[in-house]
């Protein structure tokens, strides 16, 4: 089985033409075996991220066929293409900068004003958006995002234009951080102001985005559009309209 493997280096990119040699009769690896395997034999120097090897961490995101896939868990077949995230910039062959999108939070979550009470229950949705890995499959796709790189994509980002500081956090949202948002909205240990301003962060973010957008699909099947968007879109009214 022949899978092609697209790296980047120092700016270039370079594509190379891998065969997986299976463990046993009928194997159908996942990706994350493929990458273990070239880097085990003919690219020793492949720079590639995952932790958990079980869907639990969500560091090992790559796309495949320019579709996000979860590594670890995402089967390859012959003739597949293998290539860094498209939604974020590229640090060196498949590893991609995923500070920008955690530090867009930082200072968004308000500490200090949650209560104290851990004796209250947690309604049911808040338990779904738990679920989170922090893949950032989401971001794929998701206008909002694509907000933050002239062009729509760093990959597109027209030669000259400075790319926006991951250091810095990104100025515009994605659905991740909306679900984080949301989640901080239904826990019950965060205050009514706690909630108002988790809502003013999406407002903030660009939640005006997702309205008439077809929605956002989940690396692990969370319900996003009906959990995350449509909640909050109902909860701003016409905050949207303010902005
Ligand atoms: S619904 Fe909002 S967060 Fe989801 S993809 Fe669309 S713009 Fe992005
Ligand atoms: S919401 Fe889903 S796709 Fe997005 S980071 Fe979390 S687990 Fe990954
Ligand atoms: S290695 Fe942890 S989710 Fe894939």
């Amino acid at each position: 089985m022949k899978v092609e493997i697209v790296t980047h280096r120092d700016g270039a990119e370079s594509a190379v033409e891998y065969e997986y040699r299976p463990r046993h009769e009928g194997e159908r690896p996942m990706a994350l075996d493929v990458l273990l395997q070239a880097q085990a034999t003919a690219l020793p120097d492949l720079a590639f991220r995952y932790g958990c090897r079980a869907r639990n961490c969500g560091v090992c995101t790559i796309d495949v066929n320019g579709r996000p896939r979860i590594a670890c868990r995402a089967r390859v077949r012959d003739g597949d293409r293998i290539t860094p995230m498209a939604t974020l910039p590229v640090l060196g062959d498949l590893v991609v900068r995923r500070d920008g999108i955690a530090r867009q939070l930082r200072g968004r979550l308000p500490a200090g004003e949650a209560g104290n009470d851990l004796n209250v229950a947690a309604p049911d949705d808040y338990h779904a958006l738990t679920a989170c890995i922090e893949c950032y499959a989401c971001l794929h796709g998701c206008p909002m995002h694509a907000r933050n790189f002239a062009g729509g994509l760093p990959a597109d980002m027209p030669a000259g234009e400075p790319p926006p500081d991951p250091a810095a956090g990104y100025p515009w949202g994605n659905p991740f951080s909306l679900l984080k948002l949301q989640r901080l909205r239904l826990d019950p240990l965060t205050t009514a102001a706690g909630r108002d301003a988790a809502l003013a962060h999406a407002v903030d973010l660009g939640l005006d985005a997702c309205v008439g957008c077809p929605g956002c699909k989940c690396g692990v099947g969370i319900d996003l559009k009906g959990k995350v968007i449509a909640e909050l879109l109902a909860a701003a009214g016409d905050r949207l309209a303010k902005r």
